[in-house]
């Protein structure tokens, strides 16, 4: 039997297979303590296979804690958090959790979207503070998305469900990409190519979907955010270090930006104190692909990964 280290519990429907053929060891930071490079490396000493999520350090010191780690099976999407290199270096198969979470994960964007919109967290302020006394003709009126234009950064899978979801909400869509997709998927998601400064400028609500890497790491820095309309909104369900999180609240504050949809943040699971802070501002502690069928899929495919890897198969949902 392989031994595989699991960095947090998993939905338990998902890993039976696996548990079933190998002896899997669950970490759990909330009763071991949270997880760093350190401790990573002394919980992958000996395994054969490990199944991290998103913010474990998987560096080329934890690859190399094991001299028979034989695959790193992502519970996620993204693999910023995982040494790329290092993994290839050390002949280590690193796989994702690609499609299963797409829906979930736009689902949760779009929901941003219409709370920072209709300014949903002040409305529930005032009903839980007792201030609801009467029907008002003109308190927290918020922007409406028929004829809005949709801007995505990223029209991969996930930006792609964001753009059918506001395509359905009457918003025109626009997108930019390093590079540019084909016309046939441009027509299926009725999304328009554009520049990177033209979607700043003209974008009314801007959500991004790209991965972080070092060409996206700060794309949205102080220069980026004052070029967008000073009525627009931002929308990042992808990767906090996208956005320059202390530019943000400068333009936030200043009236640069009218109001932001955060689930993700530059140094999680820290909160920047003036995004907290502020009005305009709705909030989710990383929750993008957290339904009950996106993490079941998800362990199932990272299982299934680990147990192609070990049994000597083909690997599916390889990145490396
Ligand atoms: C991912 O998959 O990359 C998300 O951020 C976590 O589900």
């Amino acid at each position: 039997m392989a031994k595989v280290v699991v960095t947090r519990p998993l939905p338990e429907a998902g890993l039976i297979d696996l548990q079933a053929a190998h002896t899997v060891e669950i970490y759990d930071p909330v009763l071991q303590g949270e997880i760093d490079e350190d401790r990573l490396i002394a919980l992958v000493r000996g395994a054969d296979a490990l199944i991290p999520t998103v913010g474990d350090p998987v560096s080329e010191r934890v690859l190399a804690a094991s001299s028979h780690l034989h695959i790193v099976a992502q519970f996620g999407v993204g693999v910023d958090n995982i040494d790329l290199d290092a993994a290839r270096a050390h002949d280590i198969i690193v796989t994702n959790t690609p499609d299963v979470l797409t829906d979930a994960t736009a689902d949760f964007a779009f929901a941003l979207l219409l709370a920072a919109a209709r300014h949903l967290r002040q409305a529930e302020q005032v009903v839980r503070d007792g201030a609801f006394q009467r029907w008002e003709t003109r308190l927290l009126m918020g922007m409406e998305l028929r004829n809005k234009v949709l801007g995505i950064v990223g029209l991969g899978r996930i930006g792609r469900a964001m753009a059918r979801r506001g395509l359905g909400f009457g918003m025109k869509v626009l997108y930019h990409n390093r590079q540019r997709t084909n016309p046939t998927v441009e027509r299926e998601y009725g999304a328009r190519y554009t520049s990177f400064d033209d979607l700043l400028a003209r974008s009314d609500v801007l959500s991004l979907h790209c991965a972080l890497n070092a060409d996206t790491y700060h794309l949205l820095d102080a220069s980026a955010l004052a070029r967008m309309k000073a009525s627009a909104l931002l929308v990042n369900t992808a990767r906090g270090a996208v956005v320059d999180e202390e530019a943000l609240v400068r333009a936030l504050e200043a009236g640069h930006l009218a109001g932001a949809g955060l689930d993700v943040f530059e140094h999680e699971p820290r909160v920047h104190p003036g995004l907290l802070a502020h009005p305009r501002v709705v909030l989710a502690p990383h929750l993008g692909s957290a339904t009950v069928e996106a993490r079941t899929g998800m362990a199932r495919m990272a299982s299934e990964a680990v147990l192609a890897a070990l049994n000597g198969g083909t690997v599916p949902y390889r990145v490396v």
